[in-house]
């Protein structure tokens, strides 16, 4: 009874180990991705890996997850370490001293890859032609070095996008387009492409986003009028466009931006009268229109807001 009993005990125990422990050929993905690196502070040495610091794994021991931000990584991207990693949905690498460039080859094993976060690093060189991941839902390249420009083609496969972020980088030619038009996502409700040096004027199509609530590209070198589309976004909350070269007036139909709460076109060539109905967008918490060219005077409910920042 009692070797039935431990019999039992044993096999359990290796079931439940087995269960939870990481498959083989992720493991020593994930070690190469760690050696490739000058790592300080992993300590990636147990067997079963989905025990490590910043693993997770989904029930049968797949890695899903990989939380690596601030862990003074330094090292070169390179694409094929993730390669085996094929159910991998999160991957924060943010804060870390990476270096080279981003490629397609990256995404092309990472078909679950929904967020990934590569900011504050030291990423250059151009970014890929387009983005191969229609389950790509966040995607943060702020903060590195990425220079070129965007192409039309980037987001064509992007059918789930939700957030991305390439503020604070070298890019530079015309205002990519296309950003939720034809397959690209209509889900898009943050766009920052704030300092760089995109030049040229903002590219029609963003009223396509629907569902866009923050589009920012302040500290750029754009021109142009605003384009009378941005009107028909109407879920925006935050329009930042300072410090551009942007011209004309801005239209009567801003009043149609209800959910309007940051309006920040401080620096820039605009004219003309002031929408005497400015009045009703009456969520406006922060307006900033300082340095342009703009007359009529604001309804008095704005002086509290008009601080310069
Ligand atoms: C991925 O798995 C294949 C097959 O097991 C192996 O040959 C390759 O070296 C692995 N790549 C990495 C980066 O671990
Ligand atoms: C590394 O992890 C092992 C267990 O996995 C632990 O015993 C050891 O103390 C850890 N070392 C450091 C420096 O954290
Ligand atoms: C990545 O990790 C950092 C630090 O924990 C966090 O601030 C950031 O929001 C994470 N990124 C994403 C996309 O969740
Ligand atoms: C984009 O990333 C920068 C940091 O690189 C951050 O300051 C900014 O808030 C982010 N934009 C949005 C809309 O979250
Ligand atoms: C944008 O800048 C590039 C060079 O940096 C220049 O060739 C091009 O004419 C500029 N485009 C516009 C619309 O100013
Ligand atoms: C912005 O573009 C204009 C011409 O389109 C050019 O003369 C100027 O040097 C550019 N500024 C920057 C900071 O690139
Ligand atoms: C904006 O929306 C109106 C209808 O609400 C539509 O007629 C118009 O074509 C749209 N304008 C742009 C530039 O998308
Ligand atoms: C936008 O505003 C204009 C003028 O204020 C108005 O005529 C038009 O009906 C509005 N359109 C929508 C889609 O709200």
């Amino acid at each position: 009874m009692a070797h039935i009993f431990l019999l039992i005990l044993f096999f359990s125990s290796t079931i439940s180990t087995y269960i939870h422990a990481c498959n083989q050929i992720e493991r020593s993905s994930l070690l190469s991705f760690s050696l490739a690196l000058s790592s300080p502070t992993l300590n990636w040495t147990s067997v079963n890996c989905c025990h490590w610091k910043g693993i997770t794994c989904d029930q049968d021991g797949w890695v899903t997850h990989l939380h690596l931000p601030s862990k003074g990584l330094k090292g070169g991207m390179f694409p094929l370490s993730f390669g085996n990693l094929t159910h991998l949905t999160h991957l924060n690498l943010s804060k870390n001293s990476l270096y080279g460039s981003l490629q397609t080859e990256f995404f092309s094993s990472l078909k679950h890859l929904e967020i990934l976060d590569l900011s504050y690093n030291l990423l250059s060189r151009e970014l890929p032609l387009y983005l191969p991941s229609s389950s790509i839902k966040k995607l943060d390249l702020s903060s590195n070095q990425f220079q070129g420009g965007i192409t039309s083609s980037f987001f064509q496969q992007t059918r789930n996008l939700i957030s991305f972020n390439v503020s604070n980088n070298i890019l530079s030619g015309p205002f990519p387009s296309s950003i939720c038009l034809k397959h690209s996502s209509r889900l898009t409700r943050v766009l920052d492409f704030s300092s760089n040096k995109f030049n040229g004027s903002i590219s029609r199509g963003l009223g396509e986003c629907s569902e866009l609530r923050v589009f920012r590209a302040s500290h750029n070198n754009l021109s142009g009028f605003l384009p009378e589309d941005i009107y028909n976004a109407t879920k925006l909350e935050e329009l930042a466009l300072a410090l551009n070269s942007l011209y004309g007036a801005i239209s009567d139909r801003i009043v149609n931006l209800t959910n309007l709460a940051i309006l920040d076109l401080y620096y820039n060539q605009l004219s003309g009268v002031l929408p005497l109905n400015f009045g009703k967008l009456s969520k406006l918490k922060l307006l900033n229109l300082d340095f342009n060219h703009l007359e009529g005077a604001l309804p008095p409910i704005f002086d509290e807001l008009h601080k310069p920042y």
